[in-house]
């Protein structure tokens, strides 16, 4: 493969000529149920075939040192794998810290340390999962060093923890899930609540996936996510109040919530409660219309998920609502939406194959009018979970 042989040459001007083992870990595209994970619902996400390459080579001591030919300007980063904390200072390494460190406390800890050349096809930052990908392909490097023989699901939940006790955010299960569970052609359905999943073929026949990133600078969606969360936390317990064996929004259909709706006393918090029921449901009715070779239903289903996004849960913001609006107005366009946390990051269109250079150049152009830069485009293919290559 291309991409490794340029990836080895690397390695060995950065840590010289060692015996090397690579991996692929991929990003994931959510099709709908958006921010429902951490609110026990259901989420259909898919593995892409954007992701991180890694070419891996085994130290003797107890020291990683790792590269990023996509951030060069950060240089070769080290860490100890023993004793490890946040460290603003060493950026994007911090992913492969936390899961080190989450792993160290499950009693999985690393007998030595590694060198490390990355190489992502995935933008960072974009809403695409670069940093679940990252944690995972970690997780799977450390249990087949060291033999703990963790499942590929024992893997994804250290490397949500990673993301949530290291680094902070505290995301739900989806994306580590579907890097690490991903199968080519396949979307995943999986109930939050219990992780209970099945997998669901794609088989669009004259339609593709289209990811269209805003491009937007990084934003703060981080702090922003959490209150989010905890508003529906809020919610839930004073549904409870009612409604005591309730253990997630995603358990009600939206007439059960309807009825009780009113004992959340923030109007604030019944809209993001109501999104986070109504996507759940949404979701499922969305799957079940796309097994039934319903993509048109599918596709207006991934139009009202953004309404609901944008009107009840407040985060799509300027460029992923010019960029949907847009979408909704192509001919051929079946259904377009923010995908991933939102704030910026990207949409998911599916769009006819005969309808997609123009879908392209209309979106282009109209965003960057408004916007002021350019969006890019990817037509994404679904791929397998973080594996050995
Ligand atoms: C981010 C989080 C996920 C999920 C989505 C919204 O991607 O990491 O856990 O909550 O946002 O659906």
């Amino acid at each position: 493969m291309e991409i490794l042989d340029e990836m080895q040459k690397v390695f060995e001007e950065k840590f010289g000529a060692e015996k090397t083992r690579a991996y692929f870990s991929p990003g994931r595209v959510n099709l709908i149920g958006e921010h429902t994970d951490y609110n026990g619902g259901h989420v259909f996400p898919c593995a892409i075939s954007l992701g991180t390459y890694a070419v891996v080579a085994d130290r003797e001591d107890a020291v990683s040192r790792v590269y990023s030919m996509n951030l060069a300007d950060k240089g070769v980063i080290e860490f100890p794998m023993t004793g490890l904390s946040y460290d603003k200072a060493k950026d994007w390494a911090n992913y492969f810290m936390g899961v080190v460190d989450v792993f160290e406390k499950a009693g999985h800890k690393a007998g030595h340390g590694f060198d490390i050349v990355i190489n992502a096809t995935l933008p960072g930052g974009a809403g695409l999962s670069s940093s679940a990908s990252i944690e995972v392909l970690m997780a799977l490097v450390l249990n087949e060093a060291f033999d703990f023989g963790l499942s590929m699901i024992d893997m994804v939940k250290l490397a949500q923890k990673a993301e949530n006790a290291f680094v902070g955010v505290n995301c739900g299960i989806m994306d580590q899930f579907a890097v690490g569970m991903g199968k080519k052609d396949h979307a995943i359905l999986l109930d939050c609540n219990t992780l209970d999943y099945r997998y669901s073929k794609i088989a669009l026949k004259d339609a593709s996936i289209v990811i269209t990133n805003t491009n937007k600078p990084h934003s703060l969606g981080s702090s922003a996510y959490n209150v989010r969360r905890a508003q529906c936390e809020h919610a839930l317990n004073q549904l409870r109040e009612v409604k005591p064996e309730l253990r997630a929004l995603g358990e009600l259909s939206n007439e059960a919530y309807n009825k009780i709706a009113g004992h959340i006393t923030e109007q604030l918090e019944r809209q993001r409660a109501r999104h986070a029921v109504f996507e759940n449901n949404r979701a499922l009715e969305a799957v079940a219309a796309l097994e039934k070779d319903d993509v048109e239903t599918f596709g207006k289903l991934m139009n009202e998920s953004h309404f609901s996004l944008r009107d009840d849960y407040d985060v799509t913001g300027v460029e992923l609502d010019t960029l949907a609006e847009i979408a909704w107005s192509v001919p051929g366009v079946i259904g377009s939406r923010m995908t991933g946390a939102g704030f910026g990051g990207c949409t998911v269109s599916l769009v006819k194959n005969d309808a997609i250079a123009v879908f392209k150049k209309e979106v282009a152009e109209k965003y960057t009018a408004r916007i002021g830069y350019a969006p890019s485009f990817y037509v994404a293919s679904i791929a397998d979970g973080t594996h050995r290559i």
